[in-house]
């Protein structure tokens, strides 16, 4: 998979990536992340990507200009599956976008900032807009970088068996049981004996129910929308 993310701010980018697991992925080759500055792509001698609203108001537009400019030249190099746009009033992210977007080959992510993007980048070159929640960040470089693990982290051979995905919270749409390690008794607290029983039908069974237990109790929204 090949990842390639459109930003301001590459600096605020960069650590992210070159840190375990994402890093790792990068160096077994399972994927490739590279990070664009859009103001390469900017306009005149200022290199300038933003400019003031028409209609007036408060905050800088990100130009159209820069944006397609850089866009059309990653997209006549290669097929581009989705070019996303991070932007508060995108569609919520979650478990099943991160499993979807995992299946793709190449992706662009586009990181807004200001007052966003020209509306016409967002009508005519964006496949997919999402958020991570809501509240508002100076930048959807974080939220490009959150959306980026969630994916690389589903990659075949990037987590390890002791690390599965599968066991995740919300793979199943149960958030995931408690877990422990050693001691088994600590302060007086003790570890749940099922536990430590070797029972495995147990084991498993207890965990079910605890994750149940914990998404009723959490997220009883997840249970709504179970299939
Ligand atoms: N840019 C600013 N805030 C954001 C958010 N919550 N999600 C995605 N992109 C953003």
């Amino acid at each position: 998979m090949r990842i390639d993310i459109i930003t301001v701010l590459p600096e605020l980018l960069r650590s992210p990536f070159e840190a375990s697991i994402l890093k790792r992925a990068q160096d077994k080759g399972l994927v490739e992340v590279h990070l664009h500055n859009l103001k390469e792509y900017g306009q005149g001698k200022h290199n300038q990507i933003d400019d003031y609203q028409f209609g007036g108001g408060a905050g800088m537009v990100m130009m159209v200009e820069p944006i397609f400019e850089c866009i059309e030249k990653l997209q006549s190099e290669r097929k581009y599956d989705q070019v996303i746009y991070m932007t508060p009033d995108g569609e919520t992210f979650n478990q099943s976008h991160a499993n979807q977007l995992s299946l793709q080959e190449n992706l662009i992510i586009l990181a807004g900032h200001y007052k966003g993007v020209d509306q016409r980048v967002r009508d005519h070159l964006i496949t997919m807009e999402l958020s991570i929640g809501d509240f508002v960040l100076s930048g959807g470089e974080l939220a490009a970088a959150v959306v980026s693990d969630a994916i690389i982290r589903l990659l075949p051979g990037v987590l390890n068996d002791e690390t599965s995905a599968l066991t995740d919270s919300f793979q199943d749409n149960l958030l995931a049981p408690p877990v422990y390690t050693r001691p088994a008794e600590f302060r007086g607290w003790k570890v749940p004996d099922v536990l430590l029983s070797g029972h495995f039908q147990k084991i498993d069974d207890w965990r079910h129910e605890q994750a149940y237990q914990r998404t009723l109790n959490r997220r009883p929204d997840l249970l709504d929308d179970k299939k």
